[in-house]
């Protein structure tokens, strides 16, 4: 899929060495668990691989259109609250590729594709996606905002105090 400066595309292989190299970098990492260690990262990859198999609009690498780098990440993963499993939208930009609204432009291209097929997806999914964001993360909290999210609730989710903020699939706003 191309957006006016970008491409995103279901990850391969070749993507790993690049994404493994970014989950062990400390500003890459800011605001998350925190740096991975190569085993982990590589089993982050992995999950990657495999959720992208389930979802079109999965978490995936997002290159810069004009020089093809990878930029960082943007999609669906999946995550358990509440007791059930939803679907969550992240993303994570390498720290030169921010601050010029690309992660927004990222996310507004995949969750319309998600809109697009939500006639096709599992009821299980409630025709919604959600996003956990540290209530100080001003920057994420923006770029959801403007792709639809509102504040749903504060809740520790996973072991982390974040707002989760909801947004339907389908009829975005
Ligand atoms: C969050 C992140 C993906 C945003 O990427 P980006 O391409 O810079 O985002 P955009 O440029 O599309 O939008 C950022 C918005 O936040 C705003 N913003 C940036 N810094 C801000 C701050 N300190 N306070 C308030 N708003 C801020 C920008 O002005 C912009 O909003 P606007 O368009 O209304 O002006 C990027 O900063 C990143 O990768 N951060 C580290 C990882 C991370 O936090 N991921 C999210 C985890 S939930």
């Amino acid at each position: 899929m191309r957006t006016e400066r970008l491409e995103l595309r279901p990850p391969v292989e070749a993507d790993r060495a690049r994404l493994v190299e970014l989950w062990m970098d400390e500003d890459f990492m800011v605001f998350s668990e925190g740096v991975r260690n190569r085993e982990d990262a590589n089993e982050r990859f992995d999950r990657m691989l495999m959720v992208a198999d389930r979802f079109p609009f999965a978490k995936q690498p997002v290159f810069d259109l004009a020089s093809g780098t990878l930029l960082g990440y943007s999609g669906i993963d999946t995550f358990d609250y509440d007791g059930r499993e939803r679907l969550e939208y992240g993303y994570r930009l390498d720290v030169p590729a921010r601050g010029r609204g690309l992660a927004t432009e990222a996310a507004r291209a995949l969750l319309s594709l998600a809109d697009s097929m939500v006639e096709e997806l599992d009821p299980v999914w409630q025709r919604e996606v959600h996003a956990l964001i540290d209530p100080t993360n001003r920057p994420s909290q923006r770029v959801a905002e403007k792709c639809g999210f509102r504040f749903w609730r504060h809740d520790l989710v996973e072991g982390f105090h974040d707002d989760i903020l909801r947004r339907p699939l389908g009829h975005a706003d």
